[in-house]
């Protein structure tokens, strides 16, 4: 098998869209077996169903990533199939705009449970069976979010700091079993994350514009230009990188 992960098995949350089934499509042609879960089973079966249709391997998991429990469903799925787990993508996560006065509790404890519960979950629940195999690489979606502030995106924003920091002690704590942690940082992607937002907003003509904008590089990103970041984390060509922030922004945060 040849590719730039060939033999390696990997993990991937949020499959189902956007950046997770672009990261499972791209990782899949580059030779990679995976294990593809998501909450939104239809979307899941189909995609692993077409990557399999490539020649490539790929089994889906329905699978809600806060949910404690089902993290072993999913692991137990990639140990009987594979025998391995070499990367895990924690791409599962939900965007939210709300005023910070007027939030709920119940719905910043929403966001954090997916963004950075569903994270710490999948990091922990993973990491064994890698360091098992002699150790592997974990990749995980934060944002520029993570980075910098934005008025009515409270809970995201710390979600993903929370995301970044997690990587980087991850990194130092597992650095001696091999296991790698990076975080990915992206700017605005074309994703249905994004679309739908700006699809909700009142004026998603003007909410399009203003994003663009806020990009040196003056468009949003493109799914490919993430997974490409992710396939490259997930290979052996990135080995000597741990606990760093791979930042894909067009430009964002460089003001
Ligand atoms: N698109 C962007 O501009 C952008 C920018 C920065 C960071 N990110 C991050 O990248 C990741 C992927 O975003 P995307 O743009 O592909 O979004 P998306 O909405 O297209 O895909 C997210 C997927 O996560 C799944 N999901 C949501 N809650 C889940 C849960 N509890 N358990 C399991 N699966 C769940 C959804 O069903 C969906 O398939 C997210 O963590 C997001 O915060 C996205």
């Amino acid at each position: 098998m040849t590719g730039r992960v060939a033999g390696k098995v990997a993990v991937i949350t949020g499959a189902a869209s956007g950046l997770g089934a672009e990261s499972a499509r791209r990782l899949a042609r580059e030779g990679a077996a995976l294990v593809l879960s998501d909450l939104a089973a239809d979307a899941g079966e189909a995609l692993a169903e077409a990557i399999a249709g490539t020649g490539a391997e790929a089994v889906f998991v329905t699978h809600d990533v806060a949910d404690e429990a089902q993290w072993a469903a999913v692991v137990k799925t990639a140990v009987d199939r594979f025998g391995r787990i070499d990367v895990l993508v924690n791409s599962a996560g939900v965007g939210a705009g709300e005023p910070l006065m007027e939030m709920t509790l119940e719905s910043w404890r929403r966001i954090l449970s997916i963004n950075l519960d569903g994270t710490f979950l999948g990091m922990r629940a993973v990491a064994p069976v890698m360091a098992q195999g002699g150790g592997g690489s974990i990749i995980n979606l934060s944002s520029i979010l993570g980075k910098v502030g934005q008025p009515g995106a409270a809970a995201y924003c710390a979600s993903k700091g929370g995301v970044l920091m997690l990587s980087k002690a991850a990194a130092l704590e597992w650095a001696p079993a091999g296991i790698r942690v990076n975080s990915v940082h992206p700017g605005y992607i074309d994703t249905p994350m994004v679309s739908g937002a700006i699809q909700r907003s009142e004026n998603g003509n003007e909410l399009r514009d203003l994003l663009i904008s806020r990009h040196a590089l003056g468009r949003l990103g493109v799914p490919r230009e993430i997974a490409d970041g992710i396939v490259f984390l997930a290979s052996d060509e990135s080995s000597f990188m741990t606990g760093s922030e791979l930042v894909i922004d067009g430009g964002y945060t460089a003001a």
